[in-house]
């Protein structure tokens, strides 16, 4: 079902230029020898520029965070699809739960901004999870429904990437890690969608949400899973080198 497993790292607003090129010229040399395996980089915006330079030429993918749908025009403080090529990125992460959550994005929003970027031949990893409370109260896969369906409906044909990523809020850097069994219950009603609601055959799913190296293993031998988005873990060059490895020699 799935063959190449990705390891996608969102630094979120943690590192500056300076420490983002480190880290990704550390990087360089592990990703030479990738076989099943991809690693994509989601520097901050002020750090891309710096971060290209350095990854070109290398495997590594470059993306940003976040990305208006619309080609230009008066949008302030967003940025657009062109201007993130300018700087060789092929992704953006949309629809992030600090998007929707920290600053109201909502599903609509998410839902224009992935399609644009797709429309306009950006790659999307387009993030998708529940809260503590609708998870308590048993609304966990109708969220995520919620949060899918219209956006899948109307994916345009295009050869950009998309890959979705399962991430429960009430994961993301808090150290708790959703159990393997609501990660393949939620992974597979995902997957389910994409096949109901899409032309597309097949979508790597990641989970997100407190990954580290010692529960990467059991989470990747999922066969619903096909990667991680990494925030904190992903801030380390050891930690990111290790989730790396894991992905490159895990055998399921
Ligand atoms: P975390 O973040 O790994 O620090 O929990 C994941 C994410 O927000 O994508």
């Amino acid at each position: 079902m799935r063959n190449l497993r990705y390891i996608v790292a969102n630094w979120k607003m943690n590192l500056d230029a300076r420490e983002s090129k480190t880290l990704a010229q550390n990087l360089i040399e592990i990703s030479n020898n990738l076989k099943q395996s991809e690693l994509w980089l989601a520097p901050s915006f002020t750090a891309l520029h710096a971060v290209a330079e350095i990854l070109s030429p290398s495997r590594i993918k470059l993306g940003a965070q976040n990305v208006h749908s619309e080609i230009k025009g008066a949008y302030t403080g967003e940025i657009s699809v062109n201007m993130l090529k300018e700087f060789s990125c092929t992704f953006a992460i949309i629809g992030h739960s600090e998007r929707r959550h920290q600053f109201a994005e909502s599903i609509e929003l998410a839902n224009k901004r992935g399609l644009g970027a797709l429309a306009q031949g950006l790659g999307v990893i387009f993030c998708v999870g529940e809260t503590l409370e609708e998870r308590e109260q048993g609304r966990a896969l109708a969220v995520i429904e919620a949060q899918l369906s219209t956006f899948l409906e109307k994916v345009p044909e295009t050869r950009a990437a998309l890959l979705i990523a399962y991430e429960p809020v009430w994961a993301i850097g808090t150290g708790k890690v959703a159990s393997l069994e609501d990660i393949a219950q939620a992974h597979t009603m995902i997957l389910k969608l994409c096949k109901s609601k899409s032309n597309l055959a097949f979508v790597p799913v990641l989970y997100g949400g407190s990954v580290t190296p010692e529960n990467f293993d059991s989470i990747l031998a999922l066969p619903e899973v096909s990667g991680g988005l990494i925030g904190g873990a992903s801030l380390e060059f050891k930690k990111l080198a290790k989730l790396v490895e894991i992905a490159e020699t895990c055998k399921s």
